[in-house]
């Protein structure tokens, strides 16, 4: 952050909550660079989503002995949830040593969706953490200082700073912001195929690859060719060149993985269930396109007009649990404590309610 002001006089104002929604990666990153510092090997270009919030509050205390870090009420401790948590104060440790502070923090985070789905909780989770976190230290950060920041401990969070269409290019410091989502409006499906964490993480999984994998040196040859062309069609608005883009990133991605060895597949019978019922709906003249992360679940680009008859057809698919529906998403913001206070509470609520129904 060398073009920060580093506020330690007045005192800085130590509360900050922010909320960042996550982004789907319509060209994906896949591996990391050699640059280190967690930089991509290969460019990738995405999609921030609405459906798909984390508000975090960040407070420094004077009067902690260690970092308190809760997600959606639990805290994460040594058990399930250290590595999660270490992550988490590894960003602090950043942001207090660029603050020149030594307090530590009291971090709060609630996602507004499942997290144990293993969507991209990771992307929306650390853009906020470091906006809230800057913040609260005292810092005044530019946009590409926090993306860097947020890069460091999750490179696709590096995309989440900026709402509508970003992109990361490879060995960079920073995401960018590419068009604002109204530049191209698109609509984006969520089929949920299982329940659960996924079971090999998506760091792991990047350094399994290009250990393994015989395809892996054709992906980082081919990856930004794909990235050029898909960067074109966004900026001339031209869906069906950006969906086969899109695909074929999945796809090259995920051929890269199967040829691991041991192999990672992170499909379930489902989603290959969904991607047929995606090329049907093509076939029925639908403009609709899929891709998936590292996990099972087959998220779904269409036209708003046909987002809900795309919605309807995911969900009579064999093997699809729930279809989540969303427009682009908001650039990371920061937000009132009280914003933050009546989303907790109205998720303890449904919760109660949840858990009465039963
Ligand atoms: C398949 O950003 O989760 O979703 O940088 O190691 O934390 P780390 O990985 P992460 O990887 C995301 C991979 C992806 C594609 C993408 O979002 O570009």
């Amino acid at each position: 952050m060398t073009t920060n002001r580093v506020t330690q006089t007045p005192v800085p104002p130590k509360l900050a909550c922010a909320s960042a929604c996550a982004n789907i990666a319509l060209i994906k990153y896949w591996g990391k660079s050699n640059a280190g510092k967690n930089r991509p090997a290969v460019p990738s270009l995405s999609l921030t989503l609405d459906a798909l919030r984390t508000l975090t509050r960040v407070e420094f205390l004077s009067d902690l002995e260690m970092d308190e870090v809760t997600l959606d009420g639990v805290a994460l401790d040594s058990g399930a949830g250290g590595r999660a948590r270490t992550r988490v104060v590894n960003l602090l440790d950043r942001v207090r040593e660029r603050a020149g502070i030594a307090l530590h923090a009291r971090v709060k985070s609630h996602n507004a969706f499942p997290t144990a789905a293993g969507l991209a909780s990771s992307a929306s989770g650390f853009a906020a953490l470091a906006l809230a976190a800057s913040v609260a230290a005292g810092l005044e950060p530019s946009r590409a200082d926090l993306s860097a920041l947020a890069r460091q401990s999750s490179a696709s969070a590096a995309r989440s700073l900026f709402g509508g269409y970003a992109v990361l290019e490879a060995d960079a410091e920073s995401a960018e912001a590419l068009a604002e989502a109204d530049h191209f409006p698109l609509s984006m499906l969520i089929a949920l195929t299982r329940t659960g964490p996924k079971a090999v993480g998506s760091t792991e999984g990047m350094q399994h690859t290009a250990r393994t994998s015989p395809f892996y040196p054709a992906w980082l040859e081919h990856a930004p060719i794909l990235y050029r062309e898909a960067k074109r069609a966004v900026l001339a608005k031209d869906f069906a060149t950006l969906g086969a883009c899109m695909e074929q990133s999945t796809l090259m991605m995920h051929s890269t993985m199967f040829a691991a060895r041991p192999q990672l597949i992170y499909w379930a019978p489902a989603s290959l269930r969904a991607i047929e019922s995606v090329t049907a709906l093509r076939k029925d003249g639908i403009p609709a396109y899929f891709t998936m992360d590292a996990g099972p679940h087959v998220k779904v680009l269409t036209l708003p007009e046909h987002a809900e008859r795309v919605a309807q057809e995911l969900e009579r698919t064999e093997g699809v649990l729930s279809v989540l529906r969303s427009g682009p998403g908001h650039a990371a913001r920061l937000i009132e404590s009280a914003e933050f206070d009546d989303a907790l509470g109205r998720a303890a609520n449904e919760k109660t309610q949840t858990m009465g129904d039963r």
